[in-house]
């Protein structure tokens, strides 16, 4: 298994490298290679018993002796508890306010996660407090991948349980270099590393002889040729066409040259993986960084929107199981990054040009990305508006006013008749985030000059613009919803007449348009 993470102004985030297609998608755009010069993590976390809420865990202090309990974070299941620090971080989703295969193995990679963005300023420091918790109190889940992130460095780290027989994990961390983009999408992908760069890359000291030991990579073979991925987690055609086939599709967006990575992402020809990081050849948009998220593979080979699946309205979406047996052969849909189990996902800018409070800037979203808004939701924030707050109905309890329900309505009902419906949400989605993108440039600047006389009172006013803003979107999505029913149900595209406004007193309403 293997997941893939993320830290923020700390961000972090990450996600199993097992073949989980349902599992999860992480881009990154370092500073240098962002317009605005903000380093951007990107997560969709997507499962389709995964409720999409923002978690909050207040910053405090602990007393000694105090304990944490350890919650497997994929299941809810309680599995240990570890000693509490001094203070913990505020943390709002996946950023903080800087910013069971192994038995008794405590931690897990979500809570992992958690732990250290409670616990960590920097994406240095993040790297240490998980490394030294999964030596310490063993590691509960197989493989992941995490982006770690702060204002200033990006890094991403490939871990594996040891499994049964040993505690802890082995794993490599790499820094991205300025000015590149990275991704990854539930498969390993650092290959070989520099053994010796210790600035730029971290590794557990038994990781080539431990895959030594498990006879995944020859005793005899020298250590600076060794890669992570191929003994750990090898690429398979699975790991190809429904994983990196997402990494593939973001990096073509940004660089020229990735169609010789096609038959390679197809699972067709594995002899050359792609690059860990590529250079985009012009300064990324956050804005552009939120659309890649909703990318349904649509103008590449891949391109499923006019196949029989398909049906009437070129839906790129297709329901679960992913791949299924025929008469003894197995067929498969795409895994794309827009896909309709996405509970939340993220895009977080770590801004290192303002001071903690302001620098984190987490663009947070419910439900599938080509459907959702990415709501701005400040690091340093102190509450989340009840919309989005994780005790506001659950996967079994519907809520009307609940971020996940509420633009679940409108992308179900989109799915009906997709090419028709879609459009407009597409446009309202636009509207809103560029008018987010607006107003921030704006709240930036008034917090900036609280932050001069009260940093707690730039907080509460950044607290108070993610909670307005949170619960206005919300509430305008069910009206949009209720307007989007109007118009389409039925099958129909309704208009009103004007002149005869209600077709029970006899007029005449036009239908269909189209
Ligand atoms: C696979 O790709 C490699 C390099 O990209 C190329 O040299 C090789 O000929 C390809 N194999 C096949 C069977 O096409
Ligand atoms: C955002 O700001 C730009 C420049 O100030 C302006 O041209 C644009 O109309 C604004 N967009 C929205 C949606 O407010």
């Amino acid at each position: 298994m293997m997941h893939l993470v993320t830290i923020l102004i700390l961000a972090l985030a990450g996600q199993a490298f097992d073949i989980n297609h349902d599992a999860c998608t992480n881009y990154l755009v370092t500073r240098g290679a962002s317009a605005d010069g903000s380093n951007i993590i990107t997560y969709a976390a997507d499962s389709h018993v995964l409720y999409g809420a923002l978690y909050h865990y207040p910053a405090a202090d602990h007393a000694p002796g105090e304990m944490r309990k350890i919650i497997d974070w994929d299941s809810g299941e309680y599995i240990g508890q570890i000693p509490e620090v001094a203070h913990t971080y505020n943390v709002i989703g996946n950023q903080n306010e800087w910013a069971p295969s192994q038995p008794g193995a405590i931690v897990d990679y979500g809570s992992l996660i958690y732990i250290a963005l409670q616990r960590s300023k920097t994406a240095r420091e993040a790297i240490k407090v998980m490394t030294d918790l999964v030596a310490q109190y063993g590691y509960a889940s197989e493989g992941e991948s995490f982006s770690i992130g702060d204002p200033n460095e990006l890094w991403v780290m490939e871990m594996i349980g040891k499994g049964a027989g040993e505690k802890g994990a082995v794993w490599v961390a790499r820094r991205i270099p300025d000015g590149m983009i990275c991704a990854h999408a539930n498969q390993a992908r650092i290959t070989t590393f520099p053994l010796n760069d210790p600035d730029n890359c971290y590794y557990s000291a038994d990781v080539v002889d431990f895959a030594k030991r498990k006879g995944l990579y020859p005793a005899s073979a020298p250590a600076d040729q060794f890669s992570f991925s191929d003994a750990y987690n090898p690429i398979t055609f699975d790991g190809a066409r429904f994983c990196d086939v997402r990494v593939w599709s973001f990096f073509r967006k940004f660089v020229n040259g990735m169609d010789a990575y096609l038959e390679y992402a197809k699972g067709y020809n594995l002899t050359t993986r792609m690059p860990l990081w590529v250079r985009p050849v012009a300064k990324i948009m956050v804005f552009d960084v939120m659309n890649a998220m909703r990318d349904h593979l649509e103008g590449t080979w891949f391109d499923f929107r006019g196949d029989a699946g398909a049906e009437a309205f070129g839906l790129p979406y297709r329901w679960r199981p992913l791949t299924w047996d025929l008469d003894g052969k197995t067929y498969f849909n795409e895994r794309t990054v827009a896909t309709q189990q996405t509970g939340w996902s993220f895009v977080s800018q770590m801004r290192s040009w303002l001071p903690a409070p302001l620098a984190g800037l987490f663009w947070f979203g419910v439900d599938d990305t080509a459907g959702t808004v990415y709501a701005p939701f400040y690091g340093s924030a102190t509450r989340v508006p009840w919309n989005y707050d994780t005790r506001n109905g659950d996967m079994m309890t519907f809520s009307f006013d609940s971020a996940f329900w509420v633009f679940n309505l409108v992308t179900n009902f989109a799915y009906q008749r997709y090419s028709i419906i879609q459009p407009e949400i597409a446009m309202k989605i636009q509207d809103y985030e560029m008018r987010y993108l607006n107003e921030t440039v704006n709240v930036d600047v008034q917090a900036m000059k609280l932050y001069q006389s009260s940093p707690a009172s730039a907080v509460e006013y950044l607290t108070a613009y993610s909670e307005k803003t949170g619960s206005a979107l919300v509430q305008d999505w069910l009206t949009f919803f209720k307007y989007l029913f109007v118009k389409y149900m039925d099958g129909n595209v309704k208009v009103a007449d004007p002149k005869h406004p209600n077709p029970q007193a006899g007029a005449k309403y036009r239908y269909p348009t189209k």
